[in-house]
């Protein structure tokens, strides 16, 4: 019971880390096209040291590239300047070399192997010519710690990408957050990575690792696509997120291996269209869709799908949260095939409960959900919102075990409800009320007779005390197959 390491799930995910460890064999190598450059040329600005998310957005577009060629132009940033040892502070030549590049079609600005480059915080900013490449074979870093970050340099943000469309950002190396010296200051306003108001993105195959705080952050983009990476930082290294997206539609992110003392994944308001897939995250906070609505506000998000994922040693599963007194909706969220090890809180949706306004939660299918919990959280745990009910939840083949200790058969659900059974002649059982004061139960009823009861299909983390499984109120039924009612 305490391990699933024979599952065939398991198994493939065994598989597929393999296939993930870097191969440096695959590295693209690139002819090298040395060319010239006046120190105008492009006309692309870089703005340093922003004191906050570029508001104002003054890069003038690079008119008539004049080293635009049909195939690669290779901009190494070492022909610009950059020393690459590791302490020597190459903003200023990444600067140059940024300008160049963006200013030619099918540019690639290199960030070659071997060296180690720091730079300050920097906005690197478009628009550029298509098909615009920023290739890290080699380390680049912040200075590190706050001690060495200059006075005048945002603390907000180190690399913003921003304005830019089609733009791929890929390599064998590592970005380098140094994040260590500033994990345990009170305030860690630091995000590693940002990518603002841009479209058809692609990050891929590198390494980023010890951010201050967020990793990689997609806000106001359209259009990610993020294949292969891998983020890692320390269990407790606090507010580390992995990737977090918001106000971003149309997200692909596959193959990609995350560890960190934060959410593995986190979909902020305004994401819509999200697919994750192959995705390993631990340890970490899961997935986490949220916080939503927090100070009043409408959030909506829709359209996320996660599968084929596994997810370990982590203290949330995958999660809904929203705050009270938002407004707004999560809708259409699907999570089919995912593999739970040692996981505090498998399944989660959590709305703080006041009876004031929440963002809705709808139509969410947990299919295929299996492994291990750890046994301090109840594996599953939905706490709807009193005033607005979650509807349309369903499960199947759910199947959670304690990865030690004793079962937890007591999953919370509170205004929670479900669709009707597909199949009516498959036994219900009635389930005893849940333990909760009664004053709190008055609105759902009338909603229930709308949405009809949560179904629960093969949910063997309550098959062991079957009648004993509650969720809230009055109709709530569970289908148990025949097979799971033999294993149990
Ligand atoms: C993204 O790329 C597609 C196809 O190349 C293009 O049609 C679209 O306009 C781009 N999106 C934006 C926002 O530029
Ligand atoms: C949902 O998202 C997927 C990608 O994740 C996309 O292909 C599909 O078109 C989206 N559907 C809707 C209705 O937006
Ligand atoms: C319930 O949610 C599923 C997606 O999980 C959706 O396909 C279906 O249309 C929804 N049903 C209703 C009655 O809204």
């Amino acid at each position: 019971m305490k391990s699933k390491s024979g599952s065939p799930l398991f198994q493939l995910f065994v598989a597929f880390l393999l296939l993930l460890s870097r191969n440096a064999d695959a590295r693209t190598h690139y002819h090298k096209q040395k060319k010239k450059f006046g120190p105008d040329e492009g006309g692309q600005s870089i703005s340093q040291s922003p004191a906050s998310p570029p508001s104002e957005p003054n890069p003038t577009v690079p008119s008539d590239p004049v080293y635009g060629g049909p195939d690669d132009s290779i901009f190494d940033v070492r022909e610009y300047g950059a020393v690459g040892d590791g302490s020597a502070d190459d903003t200023a030549a990444f600067a140059e070399a940024w300008k160049a590049a963006c200013a030619a079609d099918s540019a690639v600005l290199l960030v070659p192997s071997d060296y180690v480059f720091v730079i300050r915080s920097t906005i690197f900013s478009g628009p550029c010519r298509p098909e615009f490449v920023v290739q890290v074979d080699g380390v680049l870093m912040p200075p590190d710690g706050p001690d060495c970050w200059p006075e005048t340099d945002s603390k907000h943000q180190w690399l913003v990408f921003y304005r830019l469309d089609g733009l791929t950002l890929r390599g064998g190396g590592t970005i380098e957050g140094n994040g260590e010296q500033w994990w345990n200051l009170p305030c860690k306003p630091h995000r590693l990575i940002r990518f603002f108001m841009s479209s058809n993105l692609t990050l891929r195959d590198l390494r980023i690792q010890n951010s201050p705080q967020f990793h990689v952050k997609f806000d106001g983009c359209d259009g990610v696509l993020i294949e292969k990476i891998s983020v890692s930082s320390p269990a407790l290294s606090p507010n580390t997120d992995g990737i977090h997206v918001e106000n971003t539609r149309n997200v692909g992110i596959y193959d990609t291996v995350i560890g960190n003392g934060d959410d593995c994944i986190s979909i902020g308001p305004g994401c819509a269209s999200v697919d994750i897939e192959n995705v390993v995250c631990g340890p970490s906070h899961g997935i986490s869709i949220g916080s939503l609505g927090v100070h009043n506000t409408h959030a909506c998000v829709s359209n996320i799908t996660v599968r084929n994922s596994v997810i370990r040693g982590s203290d949330n599963g995958l999660r809904i949260k929203t705050w009270q007194g938002g407004t707004g909706s999560v809708t259409g969220i699907r999570f089919e095939n995912v593999y739970m090890e040692n996981v505090r809180n498998c399944i989660i949706i959590d709305q703080v409960q006041e009876p004031t306004s929440a963002v809705y939660v709808a139509d969410v299918s947990y299919a295929n959900v299996k492994g291990t919990y750890d046994v301090r959280s109840p594996p599953i745990h939905f706490a709807c919102s009193d005033t607005v009910a979650c509807t349309n939840i369903t499960m199947s083949e759910v199947e959670l075990l304690p990865f030690e200790g004793e079962l937890v058969d007591d999953p919370f659900c509170w205004n929670a409800y479900g669709t009707q059974p597909l199949s009516p002649s498959l036994p219900s059982i009635a389930c005893r009320k849940a333990r909760r004061s009664p004053s709190l139960r008055a609105s759902a009823m009338d909603v229930s007779e709308h949405f009809g009861p949560i179904i629960l299909i093969n949910v063997i983390v309550i098959i062991q005390r079957v009648r004993d499984c509650l969720i809230y109120h009055m109709h709530y039924h569970m289908v148990v197959s025949r097979s799971l009612l033999r294993r149990a």
